[in-house]
């Protein structure tokens, strides 16, 4: 050997065991190959260009999440004229069709006034105070000097956000993403003085559209109205759904009950056609007019208004509906050893992990069932461009128990629904084991 390739052997014997000693004492793989298991914690730091455009963007979706109108007070306020009822609206009389308010946007004095129950919640210009904090969860508006209120529109807050009622009933810290039960939606909207731009839409009078629109109650809505104009299912009850969560979304493939499509879909869908926001919209299955009357008509299945108002939000919006997690439950609310029980159950003899696969308790891929497979008529389903239902996520189930479940909130209770899978799928459980499993629900 040359004094050359002596040399050389010793840098590689040196070279090889640093690589040797890097490799134990920091790996760079923070994943164990075989399980792919974590093996070290990851922290990563605020400079990661990726996690500093994250957080950045997940703020500016907030933003956009509870206070962006996108352009829908040409709707609300120049078509509807909401905003002249709603600026006579006592706190009261909001309150009570579950309209929610933001207590961390009052003064302290106000919130101190508030938990002393020394607000006047029968004087509507504390409502219009409200609107000036934008405190109103959900309807943002401008008030004028003589106690007007304009340029009033809705946000994603109004039905995906409540509070905590840390204050008072219904005033409280803001819980994005938690479905509002209590938000009467329909009667709100049948308040406003001009209901035609509705009318004409569906082609029918006026009292029609308030007696469909006073049909709903609280909780619910109906995004298929506008699209195939069924306000009624074949057996006379109402076509609404009840207003699902919109935490707990990520690592979900197809949204809302019919599984239309990603949140981003939906949340330009929904900009555009439900909140008639100002935006660009494109879908051709909504150009069915057999199907879809009234969507195809009013061409909505091509929109594309200027300015265009959606768009530039809806990958900040995509952005913060993922980051939002489903909430924990509280401390006991629900029986932790029954709902082990319920959790062998839920994976075994009830076979519920077969569709609810956890952790996301819904399946990874092409997320629909037939209304066969489940158990249930075809109604809402054949609304959707499927026919079938999405398997709903599970989590965070104990903080939308008002209303029922399913998409029409047919079943009152989580033993009814444990009920309907044991006849359909002839599970043969007993009462106990019903009863751990819907304490499993409840954990989750
Ligand atoms: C008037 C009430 C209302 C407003 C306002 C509203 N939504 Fe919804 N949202 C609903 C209802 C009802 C559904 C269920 C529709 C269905 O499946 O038929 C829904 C479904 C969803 C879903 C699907 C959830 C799931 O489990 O798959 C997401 C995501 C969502 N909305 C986000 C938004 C965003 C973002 C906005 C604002 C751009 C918004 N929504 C505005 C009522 C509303
Ligand atoms: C074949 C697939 C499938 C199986 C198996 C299944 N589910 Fe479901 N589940 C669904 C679908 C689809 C929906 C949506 C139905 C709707 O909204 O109309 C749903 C809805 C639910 C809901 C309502 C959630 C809500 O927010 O309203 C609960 C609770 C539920 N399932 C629990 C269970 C339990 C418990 C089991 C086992 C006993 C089970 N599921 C088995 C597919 C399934």
């Amino acid at each position: 050997m040359d004094h050359c390739s002596a040399r050389l052997s010793l840098v590689c014997l040196l070279l090889a065991t640093c690589l040797a000693a890097a490799a134990t004492a920091e790996s760079p793989s923070p994943i164990d190959l075989k399980t792919g298991e974590l093996e070290v914690s990851t922290s990563f730091s605020h400079l990661d260009p990726v996690v500093t455009h994250a957080v950045s963007s997940i703020e500016r979706g907030r933003t956009w999440f509870r206070y962006d109108p996108f352009g829908s007070r040409l709707f609300f306020t120049d078509a509807l004229r909401l905003n002249e009822v709603l600026a006579g609206v006592t706190p009261r009389q909001a309150l009570a069709l579950g309209v929610k308010v933001d207590s961390d946007n009052l003064p302290g004095s106000v919130r101190d006034a508030l938990r002393r129950g020394e607000v006047d919640l029968d004087d509507p210009a504390v409502t219009r105070f409200l609107f000036q904090r934008f405190a109103v969860v959900g309807v943002v508006a401008e008030v004028t000097d003589d106690g007007k209120l304009e340029n009033l529109g809705i946000t994603c807050a109004l039905c995906h956000s409540t509070v905590d009622d840390s204050l008072a009933p219904g005033v409280g810290r803001r819980l994005d993403g938690w479905a509002n039960r209590d938000l009467d939606v329909g009667t709100i909207l049948s308040l406003a003085p001009n209901l035609q731009p509705f009318a004409d839409l569906l082609g029918v009078p006026v009292d029609t559209v308030r007696a469909v629109l006073q049909s709903w109650g609280p909780g619910r809505f109906d995004a298929h109205l506008n699209l195939d104009g069924k306000a009624f299912r074949p057996d006379g009850a109402s076509g609404s759904v009840l207003i699902p969560p919109a935490f707990g979304l990520a690592g979900v493939n197809l949204h809302t009950y019919e599984g239309w499509g990603s949140v981003t879909y939906w949340n330009a869908f929904v900009a555009g056609h439900e909140m008639n926001g100002l935006g660009r919209f494109y879908d051709p299955r909504l150009a069915d007019a057999e199907k879809y009357p009234i969507a195809a008509a009013a061409g909505l299945d091509d929109v594309r208004e200027v300015p265009d108002l959606v768009t530039r939000r809806l990958a900040d919006l995509h952005l913060y509906q993922l980051a939002m997690p489903a909430p924990t439950p509280p401390e006991g609310s629900f029986d932790p050893e029954a709902a082990a029980r319920g959790g062998t159950l839920f994976l075994g003899k009830a076979a519920c992990a077969d569709c609810h696969v956890p952790p996301l308790f819904t399946e990874p891929g092409w997320n629909l069932h037939t209304p066969e497979e489940i158990g249930i008529d075809s109604f809402q389903a054949d609304r959707g461009p499927e026919g079938r239902y999405r398997t709903t996520p599970l989590k965070g189930l104990w903080s939308h128990m008002r209303g029922g479940f399913y998409h029409d909130g047919r079943f009152e209770t989580l033993l009814e629904v444990i009920e309907h899978y044991d006849q359909h799928f002839d599970l043969e459980l007993t009462d106990a084991e019903k009863a751990d499993l819907t304490e499993y629900l409840k954990s989750l």
